[in-house]
């Protein structure tokens, strides 16, 4: 619960106290109440009722000691989730009556004046939960949000989100970080997603974007000399959602100016531990590190979950000297065999390990090869070839079982990282209370694609390569690291950054290598940033934190729809507003758009507005 140090501030003129807040210490005091009725029950000559508001819950009794007929009748009467406003007395419970897992639970109030200010429909899902109650289905929830917002878990979430958002202001202010608003009507910044768009009225066939980012700007505010900026950005990504995305989300984005590298990762840890700290995590400085090279040759991912070892490795010498058709045609076209040993896995039945190859194929892998040692023989399809050499080579020790795949590593990382993850997770290896923070750095500048040999930036295009790289290696791009940086933690990004390029020729030159090579076009794109660093930059760097991801991790909750108060589903709809909407053909003239003929629009409500 995050209250003002001094809950007195909480008074009304219409109450005296919130509910959750009283003690002992009050008993004797006429106090004025007012909630939610969350649960009631009527025992003939007395009523009950548990008053609801942020700060918890109180028991309200009526009777006939002290409550007048129609005031008990009133009690009896009144909806559940409908909103009362009490006056009355605190007495003491009894020793017996004590309820010890309630806060205000050795008290109770005895009412004399009940008003019922906001009468209560019967609600779409209950707000009040016993233990054990089965959760209501989520697209109910999403739908009836105003109820399902008034449940203690989701008050606790977003009550833990208000006070992380205080300390990372604080901590940010604190050090010198000016809170800075950039557009949300703005032009394209690729962060590799798809923009919203926001068409203009007053200029036909524009559009704005909304921000993937605030990255140019921020990178602007150090051009203007400002320093040290951050903000809590609102970002907008038109991908395909997952648990740990939404469409609309929140980063905390910061800039800084005459740093290195180990400046922002020195106060982007500072930032991580003070958040933390604020739910009562003690976190340990520094943050092991890890190349990008090392994280994808042992994990197959640049955000490996440490909790658990399970690590990849080369087996290429291993099955070089084998006579096994599908390794050795995939080395030699140029792959390798990568794989790894499961201490106990050989007691899995083959469906499980069909089940392990199924989810290596999803990731784009031919198949998952497997050999397991139990009893003291080597069983499975490739048992066979295994050489003695290769054998003393595979070092098996009884009831492993090893798992391959033979392909190049932009094939195997990704298969094998799914398989670690699953092999981890059937192997009960992953404890939630764990925290393997971690930061990942080096990543390379460009990703080269396979087929047609065009660059994409690994980060974004803004990111400086690495001086080394570019001088050792000046016309192989693809060989550059960058000076980018992911904090990772148990295998969740929770942010990432770079020191970016503050030269504008290496700008120009960075866009001209992403296939934008026009100078036209980089003035029509990018002029604001270039002409920005034209002006005279400091070297600059920054870095973003996924907020809602965050606030997910620190309130234990396992989607981000369950802190973040109005959220979008995985089809990217608000169920409870009901967005997006079709609009009318009016609307659409005046935008100046007109919807593809084979579209099926939903239907236009008399307002306007889409059903
Ligand atoms: P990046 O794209 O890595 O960097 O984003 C930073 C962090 O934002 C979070 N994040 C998301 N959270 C929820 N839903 C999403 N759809 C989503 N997408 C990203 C992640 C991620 O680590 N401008 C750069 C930062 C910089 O270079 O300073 C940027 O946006 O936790």
């Amino acid at each position: 619960m995050s209250l003002p140090a001094d809950s007195s501030v909480l008074a009304t003129s219409l109450r005296t106290d919130p509910c959750g807040l009283l003690r002992r210490h009050d008993v004797g005091r006429t106090v004025r109440l007012g909630g939610w009725v969350h649960r009631s029950r009527d025992l003939g000559g007395l009523v009950f009722i548990d008053l609801r508001d942020r700060t918890g819950l109180v028991q309200l009794a009526f009777g006939p000691g002290w409550s007048a007929p129609e005031v008990q009748a009133s009690a009896a009467a009144v909806g559940v989730e409908s909103v009362v406003l009490v006056e009355g007395e605190v007495v003491a419970r009894d020793a017996d009556r004590v309820k010890a897992d309630m806060d205000t639970g050795e008290v109770e109030v005895r009412v004399t004046a009940l008003r019922v200010v906001g009468p209560a429909v019967t609600p779409a899902l209950p707000v009040a939960r016993n233990r054990g109650d089965k959760m209501p289905a989520e697209e109910l929830r999403l739908r009836h949000r105003y109820l399902d917002l008034r449940r203690p878990e989701l008050q606790e979430n977003l009550i833990l989100r208000h006070r992380l958002l205080q300390v990372a202001r604080r901590y940010l202010s604190d050090n010198g970080y000016l809170e800075l608003e950039t557009p949300i009507l703005t032009k394209p910044t690729p962060e590799g997603a798809r923009d919203y768009l926001v068409p203009s009225r007053v200029h036909p066939g524009e559009f704005y974007a909304l921000p993937q980012s605030p990255q140019i700007y921020k990178q602007l505010f150090m051009c203007c000399g400002f320093d040290r900026y951050f903000q809590i950005a609102r970002c907008f990504r038109d991908e395909d959602l997952r648990a740990d995305r939404q469409p609309e989300f929140t980063q905390i984005d910061i800039e800084a100016s005459f740093i290195g590298q180990e400046d922002i990762l020195a106060m982007a840890e500072g930032l991580v531990v003070s958040l933390w700290k604020e739910a009562g995590v003690e976190v340990p400085r520094p943050f092991p590190r890890m190349s990008y090279a090392e994280a994808m040759e042992r994990y197959g991912c640049d955000r490996p979950d440490l909790r658990y070892d399970l690590a990849l490795q080369d087996y290429t010498p291993v099955f070089r000297a084998l006579d096994f058709g599908v390794t050795s045609t995939a080395i030699a076209n140029g792959g390798r065999v990568r794989g790894l040993v499961v201490p106990g896995g050989a007691a899995w039945s083959r469906k499980q390990v069909d089940e392990l190859e199924a989810l290596a194929k999803g990731a784009g892998a031919g198949g998952l090869l497997r050999v397991r040692f139990a009893e003291g023989a080597y069983d499975g399809p490739i048992a066979k070839f295994l050489t003695d050499d290769a054998r003393a080579a595979l070092a098996l020790r009884e009831g492993d079982l090893a798992l391959f795949v033979a392909a190049p590593d932009r094939i195997s990382s990704p298969a094998l990282d799914r398989v670690r993850q699953e092999c981890a997770r059937r192997l009960d290896l992953v404890r939630d209370t764990d925290r393997r923070f971690l930061w990942v750095l080096d990543f390379p500048m460009f990703e080269e694609d396979p087929d047609t040999g065009a660059l994409a930036a690994v980060h974004h295009p803004f990111t400086s390569p690495h001086a080394d790289d570019i001088a050792a290696h000046p016309d192989a791009p693809a060989k550059w690291r960058a000076l980018a940086y992911d904090c990772v933690l148990n295998g969740t990004e929770l942010g990432g950054g770079s020191i970016r390029t503050s030269d504008p020729a290496v700008q120009s030159r960075m866009f001209a290598l992403l296939g934008i090579g026009d100078v036209e076009e980089q003035e029509r794109r990018f002029g604001f940033l270039l002409e920005g660093l034209r002006a005279g930059a400091p070297p600059h760097g920054g870095i973003a934190f996924g907020f809602d991801r965050i606030a997910m991790l620190l309130s234990g909750a396992t989607s981000l729809r369950d802190v973040i108060a109005f959220p979008k589903t995985t089809a990217a709809r608000s169920l409870f507003e009901g967005a997006p909407v079709a609009v009318a053909d009016k609307d659409l003239d005046e935008l100046h758009i007109a919807v593809a003929a084979d579209v099926t629009r939903g239907a236009i409500s008399p307002d306007g507005q889409g059903a």
